[in-house]
């Protein structure tokens, strides 16, 4: 059922907006319910990662609702950040919350495709990505978007959900993610399909050790990654080689 969307990139690409558009106006409650708010936790590790980069703006890519755009800009003060998301309905409803209208001169929300980025060469400074890069239908392609658009030496973190690697966990996780998770975002959000789809792409997506190793192919160096809360998520960093 899920594998028919996604085998093609442009299919995988309007069941992804699709579903995005369905789920937005519950979008941050369901983060907060299903991850205990620790989610914020992770975004403020990854918001620090380039707060304290250089002079110059900040692209925060696949921003959803702006959780992580706004909190790079409290972590950043009157600093530019980016927020690019191709699906209008998450950008507008984030648009609407207080942490987006409390910064709304240093947030820029973007309507765009993370594959095809609408910003000329080397202009960003730092590019964060959370919950993104799983979502997107070429991870190559997007990596390669993000290098074009990155300074010579700016910094790339992305925050991705992986697999724990503590072995007692496994069983529990895989009921969490393929029982509990569905059927409470199915209940909050009304679209089981969209949090079914969320646990099949977790379990499907690149170890973190390929998808460094796709960064470095794609250019980036000193890549590196760790797994925060018993490997639940793991963020990963690169600095674009010159
Ligand atoms: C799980 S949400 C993450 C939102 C936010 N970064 C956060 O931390 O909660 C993933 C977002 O990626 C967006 N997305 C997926 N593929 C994309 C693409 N190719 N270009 C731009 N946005 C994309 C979706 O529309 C969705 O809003």
């Amino acid at each position: 059922m899920m594998a028919a969307p996604l085998s093609d990139p442009d299919r995988k690409r309007r069941f992804v907006r699709d579903k995005f558009a369905a789920v937005a106006h519950r979008y941050d409650l369901l983060n907060s319910v299903l991850s205990l708010s620790i989610d914020r936790s992770w975004r403020r590790i990854t918001a620090a990662e380039v707060a304290a980069l250089p002079e110059g703006p900040i692209l925060d890519l696949c921003a959803g609702t702006l959780p992580l755009a706004v909190e790079i800009a409290r972590q950043r003060p009157a600093g530019r950040v980016f927020a690019v998301d191709f699906c209008p309905d998450m950008l507008l409803q984030g648009m609407k919350g207080s942490g987006y209208q409390a910064r709304r001169g240093e947030i820029f929300p973007v309507c765009g495709d993370g594959e095809e980025l609408p910003f000329p060469d080397g202009i960003f400074q730092g590019i964060t990505i959370a919950f993104g890069i799983r979502n997107l239908s070429r991870t190559e392609k997007g990596l390669e978007e993000m290098g074009r658009v990155l300074v010579s030496g700016g910094k790339l973190a992305i925050l991705e959900f992986s697999r724990p690697r503590v072995p007692v966990l496994g069983p529990f996780y895989m009921f969490y993610l393929h029982k509990v998770l569905p059927h409470i975002g199915g209940i909050l959000s009304g679209d089981r399909s969209a949090y079914s789809y969320l646990a099949s792409s977790i379990q499907g997506f690149y170890a973190p050790e390929v998808l460094a190793g796709m960064m470095a192919s794609a250019g980036f160096t000193e890549v590196r990654h760790r797994p925060l809360t018993l490997g639940i998520v793991t963020l990963y960093t690169g600095l674009k080689g010159s």
